[in-house]
């Protein structure tokens, strides 16, 4: 059976938790390719909600083997204390594996996220301050450490005297912070890898192995297209390859072997951090007034829009369709999950954008010049609504009012991809399947 990828399409915490642990029970490996430890993806199992970082949200389930893949970036101090969270509450995470060619985020990478920051002052991205930018630097730079290099302490020693040689020196003079010995990091580094050991393996091998033997295999993105380090909003983006391209690169199974793509796109439109956001409904504290300030208001408490990383509020705005279509093309999309439904049941209207203006122009793609998508001005589209009608409880299509039906068959149509799922609420029953199949 070809592999399924599972994206975010706008701006991160769309709902790819909920959405990969429900169907995580039919895949037999399910596997992080991007990212690290800036994701925050939440699933909602019976009373439990947990909040997964790392580790792939298929864990839940014992047949799903939960994969690293050689994209990610791991801090093997948060994911060792994630492995004991999931532990303590029940979790499994024995048969988790780690791709010995991962990269290793660092102490002072950490430390360098944060000062960076710092300099760009209000200009600043708005990262999670995990040191994922700084690490995947390194990568690119040829200069990183592996997770195979913290298995072997000679060489780690090594690795991490010369990244020493040049990264004190930048700590100390140009952002005056504090600087780090080789044998501070070892005490602190070499326990993690007495615990990661047994669960370092060869994941190309065993990911190409496992498709040979006619394995169905599910990767997990983390962030989003619009956070992609080449098709976001370059540079409000992270430093990785989250679109569905990112799989075959963070994972070394090759492209030809991608049969679906599932989009997870939320109702509406959620940002952390900075950059342009055409459709923010902004909050008083950020200049929103009167209607402005009041949907933005409400979309952030009826939906919950507080980080799971970080606690930061999310910044709110309508769904927009251009971006919805973009990230149909971008990604190759085959599916849409549509999320968060049940939180537009407030609201007399919704509104969607179907197309940007900038200085008399119109624009119906997503503009590649940051300085325009930065002003557009969004075109609603505005569709009656469904207020104060409960659809939590709905589970077939026909069950949804009729005004929610031809919102999202206004949504499919528009952006050109079918919506085969959509969540209307947290839980893993809440869920209504539209022409959905696992097989294509
Ligand atoms: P991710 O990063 O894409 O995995 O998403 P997050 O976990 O960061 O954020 C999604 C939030 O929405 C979580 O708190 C989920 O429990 C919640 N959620 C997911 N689907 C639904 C839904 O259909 N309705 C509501 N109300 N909440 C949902
Ligand atoms: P999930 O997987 C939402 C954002 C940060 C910041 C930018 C760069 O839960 O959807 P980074 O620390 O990655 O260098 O920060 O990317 N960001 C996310 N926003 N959800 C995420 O992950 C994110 N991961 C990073 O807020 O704007
Ligand atoms: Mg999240």
């Amino acid at each position: 059976m070809p592999s399924t990828v599972l994206v975010g399409t706008q701006w991160g915490d769309e709902g790819k938790g909920k959405i990969t642990d429900l169907i995580a029970s039919h895949y037999d490996y399910v596997v992080r390719y991007q990212g690290g430890n800036n994701a925050g993806h939440t699933v909602v199992h019976g009373d439990t909600k947990l909040a997964l970082h790392l580790m792939p949200s298929g864990v839940m389930y014992e047949n799903a083997t939960p994969v690293i893949g050689n994209g990610v970036v791991v801090d093997p101090g948060a994911l060792v204390k994630e492995m004991a969270m999931l532990q303590a509450e029940g979790v499994s995470c024995d048969n988790l594996k780690i791709s010995c060619n991962a990269h290793l985020i660092m102490p002072y990478h950490k430390d360098l996220d944060g000062a960076d920051e710092k300099v760009l002052g209000k200009n600043s991205i708005g990262t999670t301050k995990r040191g994922i930018g700084p690490c995947y630097q390194d990568k690119a730079a040829r200069k990183g450490i592996r997770v195979q290099d913290l298995m072997d302490e000679k060489i780690f020693r090594l690795k991490l005297e010369a990244a020493l040689a040049q990264k004190n020196p930048i700590l100390d003079k140009i952002y005056g912070l504090h600087t780090y010995t080789v044998e501070e990091i070892c005490d602190e580094y070499l326990p993690y890898a007495r615990i990661l050991a047994p669960f370092m393996a060869e994941t190309t091998q065993l990911l190409n192995e496992a498709k040979r033997a006619g394995k169905n295999i599910l990767f997990e993105g983390a962030q989003a297209t619009m956070l992609d380090i080449d098709h976001g909003t370059y540079p409000y983006v992270t430093s990785s390859s989250c679109s569905s391209g990112g799989a075959p690169i963070g994972t070394g199974v090759g492209a030809m072997a991608i049969g679906k793509v599932i989009g997870i796109m939320k109702a509406y439109t959620t940002r952390v951090g900075g950059g342009p956001f055409p459709t923010e409904q902004r909050f008083p504290e950020n200049g929103g007034v009167g209607e402005e300030a009041e949907t933005g208001e409400a979309l952030c408490a009826i939906g919950h829009e507080y980080g799971v990383t970080t606690g930061r509020k999310r910044r709110c705005g309508w769904l927009d369709l251009v971006i919805g279509k973009y990230a149909v093309d971008v990604n190759g999309l085959t599916d849409i999950a549509l999320t968060k439904l049940d939180v537009l049941s407030e609201f007399d209207t919704i509104k969607v954008c179907v197309a940007y203006e900038h200085e008399g122009k119109r624009y119906d793609y997503c503009p590649m010049q940051q300085s325009v998508l930065f002003h557009a001005k969004p075109i609603y589209e505005e569709l009656p609504g469904w207020k104060g009608v409960d659809i939590s409880e709905c589970r077939t299509f026909e069950e949804l009012p009729e005004n929610a039906q031809r919102y999202i068959e206004y949504v499919e149509e528009f952006v050109g991809a079918p919506i085969t799922m959509i969540s209307v609420a947290p839980e893993r029953d809440a869920t209504i399947y539209r022409n959905w199949s696992f097989e294509y």
